[in-house]
């Protein structure tokens, strides 16, 4: 009895499989980025030591520039009922996947403490926040000194007189590599899915520089370039001196810390000096 039953599962499995398409037919970018890229609660658990650190409070308005999906928006709201988010991104798309599948998970209370500007982030907002962030290397879209500053200069005016604005970094020889993938496993078992971070194009001359996102399914299917971004590759000092050109008072540089074999901890402190490493990341806090 139970092996029949079996059997007739598994043809009516293969007939629904045939029907569904593959994995990647199937699969949704932006959820695959979510799961691949994103970790929104350390990356408030960060704004939340490094401003502490800073003005000895806790934040409590987010501005989130190049939000995309705005998930970092909807964990800020979630962390403490007198905590306020607005999210800044240009993409129609993108902002609407967001509504659809991160906004709707949070309660009313919360949801109407997150706003939304779908907007360019070069342009002054009527809100002023504690912590301005502008996470995954988004603003090296920039690609001149002049459209940096600018684009700080304007995330300047958007904050409160006792702020910060964080921006996170990556460097290290494999960076310049090209053809490198880097390759993880995001999920095992019958949604299973690896994410692959492809250096596709440097340019040593100017530092123009282009990364792929590859997502790739158990069942040998993929989504080839679901994301890719052409970017200007900066680097940690020239960020600063354009901080402090656009008027920024001082910034620091969070290293990660390692452990004493040389792993990765997932904690970070301020640091003038650094170990080089085949393949880093950093934060940049600059104060107001
Ligand atoms: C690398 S994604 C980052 C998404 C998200 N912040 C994260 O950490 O994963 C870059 C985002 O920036 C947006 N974007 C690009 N140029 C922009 C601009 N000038 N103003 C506002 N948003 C922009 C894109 O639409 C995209 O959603």
């Amino acid at each position: 009895m139970g092996r029949k039953k079996d059997k007739t599962k598994s043809k009516s499995d293969k007939k629904q499989k045939k029907a569904k398409g593959t994995m990647a037919e199937r699969a949704d970018k932006f959820a695959c980025y979510l799961a691949s890229v994103q970790s929104p609660e350390h990356e408030i658990e960060f704004f939340e030591d490094v401003y502490k650190e800073e003005f000895g409070r806790k934040p409590l308005t987010l501005q989130e520039d190049f939000c995309g999906t705005f998930s970092v928006c909807c964990e800020w709201v979630k962390s403490s009922k007198k905590r306020t988010a607005v999210g800044v991104d240009l993409c129609p798309e993108t902002l609407q996947w967001g509504r659809d599948n991160v906004l709707t998970k949070l309660k009313d209370s919360q949801k109407v403490r997150v706003s939304l500007q779908e907007q360019d982030v070069r342009k002054k907002n009527d809100t002023r926040c504690d912590i301005l962030a502008a996470q995954n290397f988004s603003f090296w879209i920039f690609k001149t000194r002049a459209e940096v500053v600018e684009y700080f200069k304007c995330a300047l005016a958007n904050m409160n007189d006792e702020s910060l604005m964080i921006m996170d970094m990556m460097g290290g020889g494999e960076c310049y590599d090209l053809g490198h993938i880097d390759k993880r496993r995001i999920k095992k078992g019958k949604n299973g899915f690896k994410y692959w971070w492809e250096q596709a194009h440097y340019n040593p001359v100017n530092h123009d520089c282009s990364f792929f996102i590859h997502f790739v399914f158990d069942d040998g299917s993929r989504l080839n370039r679901a994301f890719e971004y052409h970017w200007r590759f900066w680097t940690i000092p020239e960020v600063r001196e354009m901080l402090e050109e656009a008027g920024f008072s001082k910034s620091y540089v969070y290293w990660e810390i390692e452990d004493k074999k040389g792993r990765d901890t997932g904690e970070w402190e301020r640091n003038e000096e650094a170990m080089p490493h085949p393949s880093w990341l950093a934060y940049i806090v600059a104060v107001k």
